[in-house]
């Protein structure tokens, strides 16, 4: 057994064509496939774009390897657990506005996969468009077992507990207040030392960016420096291993007679990521009034249509407060984007209880909400000094689509059935 590189390292930026080698000598020179790859390693491309997208969104990258991908057994189908995909078709439709209760840690042994539970999500994913909205907790390590999403690239933000994603490309250690990305295709395995837990958005459509800045200028929101892409790590493991993959909605699995995480070497933009929203610069008004929550955006999937995203991953992260004669939460909305959102770590400005670190909220498309009574009341009769927001961390998966949510998340017992009643009691605007 040899595995090089145990602990993570990276390299920094977003988008960039990384060059990388666990072994000095392994990645070719000059060229992407030789007629023998150094070191007898197998050239593979990875592509996450069509070849012919536009050099500014074409991502790919080649990979070197001790075999080839190619080499494994037939897929069969793998036990769907509590995993669903679009299109969400299994319960009806339900425009209400609802929450969950933090998703409990397993009492018996549970890895990332085995610990994923689909609460909705939206488009279809054999038409590229769309996102799939998971939670996890987990528990243990996957042991000989990898896996792989063919339907969709998976933006994983941790909630609790240290995990490490030991990728093809290298070994991400995370921790709660940083989000992972992983691209189509990448296989993967978390390992963990203990309970973890975490929510994943699974998009279906173009890869996630960096949204552009506008007025803002060339620095700002999320800055490209503070991306980290792993460096190549391998293992050169001669034991089965478990692969299980995500195909058009379905699990698969087969049986490797290796390790496939045996990329010694790598070059290319299609990359896996972690991000430290601690890193975010967060935008907000020093004037007056509440600039919409897309000047929140980390990190945003496009559609077809411009400034409509598929989806946009957006943070809520610890800022001053400063607007004068100014309703500082959140206000009331209705929007034509559906909004799901969960909270890593203390407790989001809109709502004074219920929703708990490890909870999640849906307010679908048009559905009006927005702050509960006990933050509408406090808001409006705040002294408006400089406040701190602080020891919080609320997100956002924001899709230009109507959220349909599972049978599972409809009548799980985290379901708070009394969600509408944060907003009853407001006394009536006086117009006498
Ligand atoms: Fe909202």
């Amino acid at each position: 057994m040899t595995t090089r590189a145990k602990a993570p390292h990276y390299q920094s930026g977003f988008g960039n064509h990384f060059v990388t080698e666990a072994v000095a000598g392994a990645l070719p020179e000059g060229q992407n496939s030789p007629q023998k790859a150094p070191m007898g390693l197998y050239a593979e491309q990875l592509s996450g774009t069509a070849f012919t997208a536009p050099r500014a969104e074409n991502r790919r990258s080649w990979l070197y390897r001790l075999r080839p991908s190619a080499q494994h057994p037939a897929y069969s189908p793998f036990p769907q657990g509590r995993l669903r995909s679009a299109p969400f078709t299994e319960a009806e439709p339900n425009p209400n506005r609802m929450r969950w209760d933090a998703l409990p840690m397993p009492d018996t042994p549970t890895d990332w996969v085995e610990g994923l539970i689909t609460y909705g999500g939206t488009g279809d994913a054999e038409a590229l468009n769309g996102i799939g909205i998971h939670l996890y907790a987990a528990n243990r390590s996957m042991v000989d077992r990898v896996f792989y999403d063919a339907d969709g690239e998976l933006l994983i933000v941790v909630q609790s507990g240290d995990q490490t994603f030991v990728t093809e490309m290298g070994r991400i250690a995370a921790r709660p207040g940083e989000i992972v990305v992983i691209p189509r295709g990448v296989r993967f395995r978390v390992d963990c030392d203990g309970p973890i837990r975490g929510y994943v958005c699974e998009n279906y459509g173009a890869p996630f960016r960096l949204p552009d800045l506008g007025p803002i200028g060339a620095n700002g929101l999320a800055n490209p420096r503070d991306f980290q892409a792993p460096v190549a790590a391998f293992e050169d493991l001669d034991r089965p291993t478990e692969c299980i993959q995500k195909y058009a909605g379905r699990l698969w699995t087969t049986t490797f007679d290796h390790s496939p995480l045996d990329v010694v070497a790598w070059h290319g933009n299609l990359v896996p990521y972690k991000y430290d929203t601690a890193r975010f610069n967060t935008i907000g008004t020093v004037s007056y009034d509440h600039p919409d929550p897309s000047i929140f955006t980390v990190l945003t999937a496009p559609s077809d249509t411009p400034g409509t995203a598929n989806c946009d991953f957006v943070i809520f992260p610890p800022r001053w407060m400063v607007a004068e004669h100014t309703f500082r939460p959140p206000w009331f909305h209705r929007n034509v984007m559906s909004e799901f959102m969960g909270l890593v770590t203390g407790e989001y400005d809109a709502k004074e209880g219920g929703f708990a670190p490890g909870g999640a909220s849906l307010h679908n498309c048009m559905s009006g909400h927005g702050p509960d009574q006990a933050s509408y009341d406090k808001a409006i009769s705040a002294d408006l000094k400089p406040v701190k927001i602080d020891n919080t961390l609320a997100f956002m998966f924001e899709t230009r689509l109507p959220i349909r949510t599972t049978r599972w998340a409809q009548t799980s017992p985290l379901m708070q059935l009394d969600y509408d009643e944060v907003w009853t009691g407001f006394d009536k605007g006086d117009v006498t």
